[in-house]
């Protein structure tokens, strides 16, 4: 049986493909929606893909996938490096989730070398442009068998 895994973006990551290309790549999201849904057939994966603008969305949406969902991959954009809200909603479920971004932030400015909800996640992928969302739903098909 298909298993369900929320794929969930934070703000500003509807900008993809206009927004910084020499850092974020020139794909869309939907671009990596449709890569995400053909990894999901590979793997087995029902993928319900969502993005907000929203801190309290995001953290909406990961309680319900504690209901709905086998585990999550989030890239939550610059909520990553703020939301306590996040790191709390992420806490509160049982099902695995994953970091996830685009860019290596590690290797850009200082503020984006902390993650406040690293510490709540399974794991965390970035670096790898939207192959790191593939790479996040590979481990969650893997860590979910
Ligand atoms: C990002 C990295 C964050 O620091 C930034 O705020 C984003 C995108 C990434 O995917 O590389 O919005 O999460």
């Amino acid at each position: 049986m298909s298993k369900t895994v929320f794929v969930l973006n934070g703000p500003n990551l509807n900008m993809l493909g206009k927004r910084e290309p020499g850092i974020y790549g020139g794909n869309t999201l939907q671009d990596i929606e449709s890569d995400c849904r053909k990894a999901g057939d590979d793997y087995g994966l029902t993928i319900d893909f969502r993005q907000s603008n929203h801190e309290g969305v995001l953290v909406d949406w990961l309680h319900e996938a504690s209901e709905k969902a086998v585990g999550v991959a989030i890239n939550a954009g610059a909520y990553t490096h703020t939301s306590v809200a996040l790191h709390d909603a992420i806490r509160a479920i049982s099902v695995p989730v994953i970091e996830v971004h685009i860019s290596n932030v590690h290797a850009r400015e200082e503020f984006r070398h902390h993650s406040k909800i690293a510490p709540a996640c399974k794991g965390v992928i970035c670096g790898f442009g939207p192959t790191s969302y593939i790479l996040a739903l590979y481990a969650l098909k893997s860590i979910t068998d």
